[in-house]
């Protein structure tokens, strides 16, 4: 046994989604704010929790104001395997007068056993502080009065301040987590947590950004969630300028400015910039005359933060050469051709030069914009408009049976710093890949676009369109009438 000076420990809760995001947008906030982490137990990639300290409150608190995927923070008082030594744990810490934690040796590598300094539980139990006791059980339901119970057995802890259900001083929280198998449910909890609440993440922000309620959104806008993760992959904050290349509806603007960034983006096309596309909503038969990006982040209460957007090619340098604005971020989810067509404006025609008459009511031919092309033009341009140490954050489509990091966009003043899979369908995926600029381009160095036919790859895959499945699933309730009818006729 030995006594270790630590710095206050903590629990993670995290949402049970997204979960290969979850080690990225946590290493991502951890850097951008400079603090260090020791993992108490090496963390499990799959369950919900990481026990973890860090230098202060202060930390946890930071950390919490911008986490998408953390539910909550828990100041850890004891954590164990059974329920019974949970509470020894605790009856043990009150007698721990100094102020570190006292650390028994762990064969299994969980602080199971592990006692907290009592200062921790005084500091709550003053007369003039009131609290509550909330019970939280992963993967196993109780009723209020059996939650009662439990919090019954907590008595010894001897808090004198009045019990407050709304706005308590203090919300102690006990969670017992019955692992993940919600079909084979153990009759006792396989981890027990006991602590002081001190903050929850941003779950809220993903309700209040709901695609549901926003005025203006195109058929390709990226759900808030994921777009407030690449907000965070982005490392975006007050003041930073924002630029989404293919910007579509607006949604990672939405994100972006909800940070504290200035935002513009560039889309190629008009009618999508204009809000005159055809409308996504089930049932809307026309566009409203206010849906617009900019009316999006009205609706929000960040207009001050909309910088702008413009109709234009992202295949061609939007900025003169040397008069690029620098830029803090590049956030984009670029068209993978399946939903929407990648396209760039081109003529198949060699030099074909418009007659002057003809310029003013020109419409620009567009051409394929092949997906390696689309992708080296925007590694080149991020390499070209970030600011150093500054990150690109892209989505990049695939076909999961084929994915090897090998693949995977590359230029030589960019590192790839994070790779986080979400999960399409069963043949497909698309990865969130996040790059830090670690220097100026020298001269014309090109980027790699990656190993890339996705379009091609995903129609010869036999991977179904939403068209083809709705008519597949017309066809087959046209069969079952069909013979529902000649079974009836047979009946009669
Ligand atoms: C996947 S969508 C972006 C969706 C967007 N994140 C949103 O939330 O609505 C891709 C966008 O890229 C645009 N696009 C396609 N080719 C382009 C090009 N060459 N230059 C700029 N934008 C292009 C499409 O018009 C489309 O709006």
């Amino acid at each position: 046994m030995h006594l270790r000076k630590m710095w206050p420990r903590y629990l993670l809760w995290f949402a049970q989604e997204h979960v290969d995001f979850r080690h990225a947008e946590m290493q991502s906030l951890l850097s951008m704010f400079n603090i260090p982490i020791r993992y108490v137990e090496k963390p499990c990639e799959v369950k919900p929790y990481w026990v973890v300290e860090v230098p202060s409150e202060e930390c946890v608190r930071k950390l919490a104001s911008r986490s998408v995927l953390l539910k909550n923070c828990i100041e850890l008082w004891s954590r164990a395997k059974t329920e019974a030594q949970l509470h020894q744990n605790l009856k043990r810490a009150m007698q721990n007068s100094t102020d570190q934690w006292i650390t028994p040796k762990s064969e299994n590598g969980v602080c199971d056993q592990d006692v907290c300094p009592s200062g921790l539980i005084e500091a709550c139990r003053p007369v003039d502080k009131s609290f509550k006791v909330e019970v939280e059980t992963f993967c196993k339901h109780f009723s209020m009065k059996e939650k009662v119970e439990k919090i019954e057995k907590f008595d010894y802890l001897a808090f004198e301040g009045p019990v407050k259900l709304k706005k308590p001083d203090t919300v102690l929280s006990y969670i017992e987590f019955y692992g993940l198998e919600p079909n084979n449910v153990p009759d006792e909890p396989e981890d027990l947590f006991f602590g002081r609440w001190v903050a929850d993440g941003q779950r809220e922000v993903i309700q209040q950004h709901s695609l549901k309620k926003r005025t203006f959104i195109g058929n390709t806008s990226m759900d808030p969630a994921l777009a407030l993760l690449a907000a965070n992959q982005a490392q975006l904050q007050d003041g930073d300028i924002a630029l989404d290349p293919f910007v579509g509806s607006g949604s990672l603007l939405v994100a972006a400015a909800h940070f504290g960034a200035y935002v513009c983006g560039t889309d190629i096309d008009f009618l999508m910039l204009h809000g005159r596309t055809r409308p996504t909503r089930v049932g809307q038969k026309v566009r409203k005359k206010e849906e617009s990006i900019r009316a999006n982040m009205v609706q929000y209460g960040y207009g001050a933060r909309f910088l702008d957007v413009v109709v234009s090619d992202s295949s061609r340098p939007l900025w003169r050469r040397g008069r690029a604005p620098a830029m803090d971020a590049l956030l984009t989810d670029p068209p993978y051709g399946i939903r929407e067509p990648t396209e760039r404006v081109g003529i198949e025609r060699e030099s074909y030069s418009l007659p002057a008459a003809q310029r003013a009511q020109h419409v620009p031919a567009k051409l394929p914009y092949a997906l390696a092309q689309l992708y080296r033009d925007l590694l080149a341009a991020a390499a070209a408009l970030l600011a150093p140490g500054r990150r690109l954050v892209a989505w990049y489509p695939l076909l999961r049976a084929e994915y090897s990091p090998e693949q995977l966009p590359s230029h030589p003043c960019l590192e790839l710093v994070a790779n986080s899979e979400q999960v399409l369908s069963r043949l497909t995926a698309r990865r969130l890949l996040t790059y830090e600029k670690i220097r100026e381009p020298d001269g014309d160095e090109a980027a790699d676009g990656g190993a890339h036919n996705f379009r091609e790859k995903y129609f010869n895959s036999g991977e179904e369109t939403r068209r083809a499945r709705k008519e597949r699933r017309a066809r087959e309730l046209a069969a079952y009438l069909r013979q529902k009818e000649i079974q009836n006729a047979q009946l009669t």
